[in-house]
């Protein structure tokens, strides 16, 4: 949904509990947490996360952090372990995220996590974000509510002068108090740091009893690496206009095809649709042919993610 107007939104109970059916309805609310102000919507919802990337104007799909009331909900979207436990049991609610599998249930779009097997999950503990989770009742997806290349924003001016007009709201509590990002641990299959962030490595260490090791290079979990994370199993052929024999297609527009990523050449529906359909198509074991998009809007990231998926590998 494209906003024109962004409402300024107190952090008392009726400012909560607008944000709250805001992020319901598919709507962004950018909201403090104690590192900085996020970007929210509905993580479940493929559409308001489309919507996420074109109000950033990201020129690619990374994926996001999902945002949850408490431990027992990370849990029932991805798989625990005795070191997420012990991370979760000192540091959360606090600025760590924790990288995980996700589980056969999950039921988060798979936007948010750009088509990876593992999910970024954090409890934050700003008491206006922790009431918006609770009001909520369920995942929120939040990047760093700035535009994309711009600074992090630690203050709802900040966010106001950099994505006004475009989002629905931001809930306004003053500034951060950490003012850095979370730090990004995946705990397995050893303890690996991902972002160095708000919670000092040092204070991992002493939990641990070992410091978490830097990312291996070709570790797909590095966000640095992440250019090459999803590549399908078979071969993917760009700005193709029909199917040669064998392969299937992903169509955009008013094309026959085999599945399509918009019938009616909707970019926003497009970017909701790409992963699930490149997933399926993938499953088929047959070569992928994708039909051109156009290279603008959303269609700069979603061409980014095709060109990614065809490079040779
Ligand atoms: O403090 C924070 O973490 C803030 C607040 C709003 O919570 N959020 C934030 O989000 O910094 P963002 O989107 O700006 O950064 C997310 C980072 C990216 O570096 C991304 O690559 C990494 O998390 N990430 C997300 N999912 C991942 C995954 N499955 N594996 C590895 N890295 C992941
Ligand atoms: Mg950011």
């Amino acid at each position: 949904m494209t906003e024109t107007q962004t409402q300024t939104l107190r952090a008392d109970a009726p400012g909560i509990a607008t944000a709250a059916r805001l992020l319901h309805e598919g709507r962004l609310v950018a909201f403090p947490t104690e590192t900085v102000y996020g970007l929210g919507a509905d993580a479940r919802n493929a559409s308001a996360v489309a919507s996420v990337y074109a109000a950033k104007g990201r020129p690619s799909f990374n994926p996001l952090i999902v945002h949850v009331a408490d431990k027992d909900a990370a849990r029932s979207f991805v798989e625990w372990n005795e070191t997420a436990d012990l991370l979760a049991t000192h540091f959360w609610a606090g600025p760590l995220t924790l990288v995980l599998p996700l589980r056969a249930d999950h039921g988060l779009a798979t936007l948010v996590t750009a088509g990876l097997p593992t999910v970024a999950i954090r409890v934050p503990a700003h008491p206006a974000a922790r009431a918006l989770l609770h009001a909520f009742d369920g995942p929120v997806a939040a990047p760093s509510a700035n535009p994309s290349g711009r600074i992090s924003p630690t203050r709802a001016a900040h966010v106001l002068s950099g994505l006004e007009g475009r989002i629905a709201a931001v809930l306004d509590d003053g500034p951060c108090s950490v003012g850095l990002e979370s730090t990004i641990i995946a705990p397995a299959p050893e303890p690996t740091l991902l972002r160095a962030g708000g919670l000092a490595l040092g204070d991992i260490e002493k939990v641990l009893g070992t410091r978490p090791v830097p990312p291996q290079t070709d570790d797909i979990q590095s966000p640095g690496q992440l250019l090459s994370h999803y590549a399908p199993g078979a071969s993917v052929r760009l700005k193709a206009t029909d199917a040669k024999p064998g392969e299937v297609l992903l169509g955009f527009g008013p094309v026959s095809c085999d599945l399509n990523l918009s019938a009616g050449g909707d970019l926003h529906e497009a970017a909701a649709n790409l992963f699930d359909h490149l997933h399926r198509l993938d499953q088929t074991g047959k070569p992928i042919a994708v039909a051109p998009v156009p290279e603008k809007g959303l269609g700069v990231a979603i061409n980014d993610r095709l060109r990614r998926a065809a490079a040779p590998r």
